[in-house]
């Protein structure tokens, strides 16, 4: 049976890290994968990931089953890290929590719900959005369609094109919106722009799913969720993707957490026993080492405090590295303007290289950077960055 199987093609960021490892040349360079790199090129694991670790160790009794949504304390925690610790859907009991494998697993759990509860729902993706995600509804059979999200020209949000193409969403559609460091563009919409896309939500009856990879990437913790505070200000009903991939720096351990909020407590726990299903069918329930890490970490005063210290110096570095790469750039004379760059949030940014510039550049210098032009920012050093912006300037000749 297996004899007929043609490949199927690599994935649009994994499999360029596949490729960059087979690469021989000492100067090449990652701008593919969103990993975040110190100043020193590596992907560390935080200081407070370590001790949250070994207090792990001495305390852990057991290795038995969490159950199906995961630990009651992650999702606890995880729903006020969303909406902060005081917001009234906390107190009313409207959000369910299910611990997830990453914050892809939260996804496919939102689609398998979504499939379960209404399965004539089409999902509608921004143009463009990160490449997994037509996959992933695509793989819970839904249907997937795309709405203007990014104009070219002027590197800004086509917020007009996408307010237009929102108003025809039919009532009970499910809206997939980035809550904050648009993957792959960089461009978020301003507080104002989610107030009206979170009012059309809210007037049209369609379902938001806010895809929430990059908590603490952006400006903060609390400023990153300003959208979607605000959706949860306007909908009643919600789907929030939590990854902590990035923001805990725990990429291999897939933690994540799938949180619904619903218009009653009640309407709550129900929908909840549906996620449960769709975890059970799946993966059974989550691995734990990841999720106590978070929640020994969030639910401690002082190793918090540290968490948000160590979350800061990445945010800072990156924002740091978006206004040396527009000025390195700058000094290489490219004739264009990047200044957008520095303008935009979160580790990515859309370049505008053409597939053609991008492969130019992975053949010609080993700079990876995704087909569509999307560069992973965190990826850049103060070491590699004459070399990248060289590398660009060459290929833009
Ligand atoms: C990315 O977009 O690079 C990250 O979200 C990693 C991934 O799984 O694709």
């Amino acid at each position: 049976m297996f004899e007929t199987i043609t490949s199927a093609p690599a994935d649009a960021i994994l499999g360029l890290t596949d490729a960059f490892k087979e690469d021989l040349n000492p100067n090449k360079i990652n701008l593919g994968v969103g990993v975040y790199k110190d100043g020193g090129g590596q992907t560390p694991v935080l200081a407070t990931v370590k001790e949250a670790e070994q207090r792990l160790l001495c305390s852990e009794a057991t290795k038995s089953y969490l159950p199906i949504d995961g630990l009651a304390e992650y999702g606890r925690l995880s729903q006020q890290l969303v909406f902060g610790r005081e917001h009234p859907i906390l107190r009313e009991g409207r959000a369910a929590t299910v611990q997830t494998p990453g914050g892809t697993g939260a996804l496919r759990v939102a689609a398998d719900f979504v499939r379960r509860i209404i399965p004539q729902a089409t999902v509608w993706l921004s143009d463009p959005t990160w490449p997994n995600h037509p996959n992933v509804f695509g793989s819970a059979a839904l249907e997937a369609r795309s709405y203007p999200y990014f104009e070219a020209p002027t590197n800004r949000v086509a917020f007009d094109p996408m307010m237009a193409a929102l108003e025809t969403i039919p009532k009970g559609d499910v809206l997939l919106l980035h809550g904050c460091c648009h993957n792959p563009t960089g461009a978020d919409l301003s507080p104002q722009q989610w107030q009206a896309v979170a009012s059309v939500c809210a007037n049209r009856g369609i379902l938001p799913l806010l895809d929430f990879a990059y908590q603490g990437f952006g400006d903060g913790l609390d400023e990153d969720a300003t959208g979607v505070r605000i959706v949860a200000d306007h909908c009643r009903e919600l789907l929030v993707a939590t990854s902590y991939s990035k923001n805990f720096g725990l990429y291999n351990e897939r933690v994540g957490a799938l949180t619904l909020v619903a218009d009653s407590a009640e309407a709550a726990e129900a929908a909840n026993s549906h996620m449960k299903i769709c975890v059970r069918t799946n993966y059974s329930n989550p691995p734990a080492h990841g999720g106590q890490i978070v929640a020994e970490i969030l639910g401690d005063h002082e190793l918090r405090s540290r968490w948000e210290k160590e979350l800061a110096e990445m945010r800072n570095r990156i924002n740091d590295m978006r206004h040396l790469f527009v000025e390195t750039l700058d000094e290489r004379g490219t004739g264009r303007d990047f200044s957008f760059i520095a303008r935009q949030r979160g580790m990515f940014s859309y370049s505008g290289l053409t597939p053609a510039q991008v492969q130019a550049l992975r053949e010609r210098h080993s700079v990876y950077v995704v087909g569509s032009g999307r560069i992973n920012v965190a990826g850049m050093t103060e070491a590699n960055m004459d070399y990248l912006c060289e590398a660009i300037a060459d290929v833009l000749k």
